[in-house]
């Protein structure tokens, strides 16, 4: 058999547009990036123990100091969970009178090591779309919680119509996030903006495509962070697009030139494309902006 370049760019393409090609990179704009740094504090806000078991009405506030523009927009919580599943889902609907917008924010797990040690990434049809299929359990984390959730947040969007929904979190959270993103825009709102950050993967090529082709979606990968290599390629899983990728160090201030945006499911210029899924690699898995789960300690459950 004879390759001809057009074989080689469609079979590339097959894999997810996972073209070689610098065409394909962009950095931010200065805009972006401050819309980057004040959204994943919603997400770091879920880590902190106070947003998660608060009483509707209270503040945000957040014990690390990492989500000061939220606490300095007056954002109240509207409605908390945690402890209510086996599955351990945790987090809470703000409502940001500044920003005009509701904020669903997702904690991530405590045991993520125990989670990047886990074999079996089962799928289960979330009944999404045509042969989608989602990791059963990211999809039954959301599922769990998702009546009293909408519940909520059909009455909040009732009361402030003009708001944007905003859906976001880190890690297993970010996980959460992308899935009930792409329900909530099936459920009458379409416009529904998702901020992932850290995410695994969670979808087969066609649930992925699902969600990419719905929009609004801002998915971020850090360096080497293992935990967005997770569930492998070879069973089936591939990322919502497009990703964008910080490149600078740990614990370094992020500039518009350390974050490219990537096109594909699978796009072997980002995170994906960083080597082996290694365990000593995690300390990239914390930084996103910020130390996005700096409220994970003190106090708080790290289930073994
Ligand atoms: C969750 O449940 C555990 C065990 O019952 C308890 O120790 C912990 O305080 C609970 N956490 C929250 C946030 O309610
Ligand atoms: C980054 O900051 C965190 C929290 O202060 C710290 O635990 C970690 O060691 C730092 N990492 C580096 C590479 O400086």
């Amino acid at each position: 058999m004879r390759f001809s370049i057009l074989s080689v760019l469609s079979a590339l393409s097959a894999l997810g547009h996972a073209l070689p090609n610098k065409l394909q990179t962009r950095d931010i704009s200065a805009d972006e990036l401050s819309e980057f740094k004040f959204w994943v504090q919603y997400a770091a806000a879920a880590y902190c123990y106070d947003s998660y078991t608060a009483k509707a009405g209270s503040k945000l506030a957040c014990s690390a100091g990492n989500c000061p523009d939220v606490e300095a927009a007056g954002a109240t919580i509207v409605y908390d969970f945690s402890n209510t599943t086996l599955t351990d889902t945790a987090g809470f609907v703000a409502l940001d009178n500044t920003n005009k917008a509701i904020v669903l924010s997702f904690r991530g797990s405590y045991s993520i090591r125990n989670w990047l040690a886990d074999v079996d990434f089962p799928y289960t049809d979330p009944g999404l779309c045509d042969g989608c299929e989602a990791e059963m359990g990211f999809w039954n984390s959301w599922a769990f919680v998702k009546d009293p959730i909408s519940k909520v947040l059909t009455e909040t969007i009732a009361s402030n119509p003009d708001y944007e929904l905003v859906v976001v979190g880190h890690s297993l959270g970010a996980g959460i996030a992308t899935l009930a993103a792409a329900d909530l825009r099936g459920m009458g709102h379409p416009s529904t903006k998702m901020y992932a950050f850290a995410s695994p993967r969670l979808a087969n090529p066609a649930l992925a495509d699902y969600i990419t082709a719905q929009g609004n979606n801002y998915r971020f990968t850090h360096t080497n962070d293992p935990v967005p290599k997770l569930p492998l390629l070879a069973m089936g899983y591939v990322h919502v697009s497009p990703e964008y990728w910080i490149t600078s160090g740990d614990n370094v201030t992020v500039t518009t030139s350390d974050v490219q945006k990537l096109e594909g499911t699978v796009n072997l210029n980002g995170n994906t494309g960083t080597g082996a899924l290694l365990i000593s690699d995690i300390p990239a898995h914390h930084w996103y902006f910020e130390q996005a789960d700096g409220c994970l300690g003190a106090g708080l459950p790290f289930r073994a």
